[in-house]
């Protein structure tokens, strides 16, 4: 075990799948005591087992205010603060602007954005100075993909609130910073069509449009994820750090 997140409790919403719980992996072997949530609680129990030791698993819907209310609750009684929020639970729906419905609209912004914003927001209270805030963005908070307009706004007000929550929590010396991943592959991506065959094709179209080459992996993002919430990014925040294998950069 390393030790670059000694002693530190992190709160990872969305830690039950794809790039939540790899980075709760990581955080774990780095010697942090970590919070997951999600709404399935199968899928918490699952990953609590796979975690292995120093996790706990709330389910809660981050939309749903009093859910995160119940998950700090927790984590004030438990430990007293919180050092580190990965906010990265988030939704993805491709939907062209022609048929977009007032639910799609409520449900992505709820979730992507409300859901970010409260659970940024009632952290803050345990949050002691020095604290590390990383939001879990997008490329598309930057680029013009089709069909993906609703989603792509949400992802620019994450982007956004990395500058605005900088400037609000500098006297506390609170670093914010948004993480924007490429296309990574994780069950989020099955979202892309309504067969195994069209998910695949959507997967290798979006591959094929990276200078690697290939779509990233969950740990690829939990690296950076670890580099944000650790001393190793001291004098790094209100960026966008791009993980997208160049996509976006080129
Ligand atoms: N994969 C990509 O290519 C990609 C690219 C750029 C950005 N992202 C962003 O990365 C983040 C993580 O996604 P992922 O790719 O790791 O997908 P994933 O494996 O599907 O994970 C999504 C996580 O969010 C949780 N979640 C969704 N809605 C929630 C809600 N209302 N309340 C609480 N938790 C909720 C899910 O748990 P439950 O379903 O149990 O609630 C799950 O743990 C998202 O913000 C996504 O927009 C993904």
């Amino acid at each position: 075990m390393t030790t670059k997140l000694a002693g530190k409790i992190a709160v990872i919403t969305g830690g039950n799948s794809g790039m939540g719980l790899a980075t709760a992996r990581r955080f774990v072997a780095e010697g942090a005591y970590v919070y997951i949530t999600g709404r399935r609680q199968k899928e918490l129990d699952e990953a609590v087992q796979l975690i292995g030791s120093n996790v706990t698993a709330v389910q809660g819907d981050v939309a749903n205010l009093a859910d995160l209310d119940r998950l700090y609750d927790l984590v004030k009684q438990q430990h007293g603060r919180v050092d580190i929020v990965f906010a990265n639970a988030g939704a993805g729906e491709l939907v062209p602007i022609a048929d977009v419905t007032e639910e799609h609209f409520d449900k992505l912004f709820s979730i992507n954005v409300k859901g970010l914003v409260f659970t940024v927001q009632k952290a803050l209270h345990l949050m002691p100075d020095g604290g590390s805030i990383i939001l879990n963005a997008s490329i598309a908070s930057i680029k013009g993909f089709e069909a993906f307009s609703v989603y792509s706004a949400t992802k620019a007000a994450v982007r956004s609130f990395a500058r605005t929550w900088t400037a609000d929590l500098k006297a506390r010396k609170i670093r914010v910073n948004a993480l924007s991943p490429g296309t990574i592959d994780t069950p989020i991506l099955d979202g892309l069509g309504t067969t195994k065959e069209e998910v695949d094709q959507a997967k290798a179209g979006f591959a094929s449009l990276i200078p690697l080459g290939r779509m990233g992996t969950a740990d690829e993002i939990a690296k950076v994820a670890l580099f944000l919430a650790s001393d190793d990014s001291s004098f790094v925040t209100g960026v966008e750090l791009f993980v997208d294998g160049g996509a976006a950069q080129v």
